[in-house]
Order: C-alpha cells, then structure tokens, then sequence
C-alpha cells in the first residue's frame, strides 16, 4: 500500500519544521527534517578537513560517508558513523555550510535518495526546499510556506536569542538573503513552489493559524 507522503517546502524562518512537527503529531506520522541531512554532511565535511569550495573532496567525502537516517521512539536520529550528531548541527557555522553543500549534485543525488527510502516505507511528513518539486514530485499533499524576509530574520534572530547566541538583527537578516538566493539559483533542484503545492504565507499568521489551514486542506 502505497505510504502518506506530505511535502512541505519554503525557505529558511518561514515556519516549516515548527509545522511538519505538528502535522506529524497530530496525525500521529513521522516527520523527516531534509534541512538536517544538508547540515550533517557540511557537519561531516567541517569535521574531516574537506574544502567545501572544492568538488573533488566534496565528491570524495559523499562517496565514503556513513550517514544513517534512523527513528527512535518515533523520533528522527541522524547517524554519523554510528554516533547521533542531532545536537551539533544548528549553528550559524553549519547553516552557511549546508547551503555551501547542497549546491553539489552528488551531495543531493545521495540524501534525495536517502529521503526517497524513508517515504517509501513510512507515513512521514517532509521538509525541505525541493520535495514538492524534486524528491516527491507525486506526493499529493503538497505546501508552499513563505514569509517576508525581514520577518523570517527577526524569528531567526529571536531563536538564537533564545538560545544565548548574541548576533545582530541586520546581520541575521543579510545571512538569510544570501542562503534565499543560493538555495533558488542552484542548478539541481532549487527552492521552487511545486505547481500543485497551497501557498501559505505566514507574515501574518501564528502557527496555529497556519496549521489549521494545513489540516482543513489535508481532510479536503
Ligand atoms: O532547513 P534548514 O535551514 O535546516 O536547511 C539547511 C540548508 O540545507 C538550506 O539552506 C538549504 O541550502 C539546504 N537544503 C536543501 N534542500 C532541502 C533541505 C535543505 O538544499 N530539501
């Protein structure tokens, strides 16, 4: 029987995770964060001395790295030669990293492939930039979800706030356009609105409003 496949896309700060989570909560599915796969193998590169300006060592480290997407108790573990590096992979550092790596096919051949396996065999909801258009294009539960830059910065701003780390708002900001334009210029599969995909922008809206709307359309 074929598996329950959503696909939510859009770029960084517009609220996608914080929305796969709940969607997968409440349907009480898996949620696979594709984002965490691109930081893991700039994790993965940082760690091993690869130059991330250079295909070669790029090609090297994707053709020999052991990476394992597994779940437990429902929860999503990434597995880097056998050891989960979850925690280490949200820093300002690995961001501008895994934007750097995503750019290279062979380092999207290889997770899209991974991402592909999971949706066969779970019900599982996905976030990224390419699911809708590239990595599920059938998947027939498809979201596009934006917000303006300058609030996507201020909720990106806030978060590392939260989380003791002192930057400035322009600076946020100024990063969240250079990763925006790398991640919708790249060759393969860059960030784009699948044609069939609902549009949501959440400038405006609280997450609850936003998850609402997602669930009224998953029932349609
Ligand atoms: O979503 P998150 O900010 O964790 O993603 C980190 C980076 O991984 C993005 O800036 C993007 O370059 C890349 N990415 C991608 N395709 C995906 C998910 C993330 O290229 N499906």
């Amino acid at each position: 029987m074929s598996k329950i496949n959503i696909a939510i896309d859009g770029p960084s700060g517009a609220g996608k995770s914080t929305l796969a989570k709940a969607i997968a909560k409440r349907l009480n599915i898996y949620y696979l964060d594709t984002g965490s796969m691109y930081r893991a193998v700039a994790y993965a590169a940082i760690n091993s001395g690869t130059g991330i300006g250079d295909a070669k060592q790029v090609e090297k480290l994707i053709a020999e790295i052991d990476l394992r997407t597994v779940y437990e108790a429902g929860k999503q573990r990434l597995l880097l030669e056998g050891k989960n590096i979850m925690p280490y992979i949200r820093t300002p550092e690995i961001s501008r990293a895994a934007s750097d790596v995503s750019a290279y096919p062979c380092v999207r051949l290889k997770l899209v492939s991974m991402q592909r396996e999971v949706a066969e065999n779970y019900d599982v909801v996905l976030d990224g930039r390419d699911i809708g258009t590239y990595v599920l294009p059938n998947s027939k539960h498809k979201f596009f979800i934006t917000a303006d830059v300058e609030e996507r910065a201020k909720r990106r701003y806030l978060e590392l706030k939260n989380k003791g780390v002192d930057k400035c708002y322009i600076e946020v900001l100024d990063e969240m356009k250079t990763r925006d334009k790398n991640d919708s210029t790249r060759s393969l599969a860059p960030l784009a609105q699948a044609d069939d995909a609902q549009f949501i922008d959440t400038t405006q809206m609280s997450i609850k409003e936003a998850l609402d709307v997602i669930i009224t359309k998953l029932k349609e």
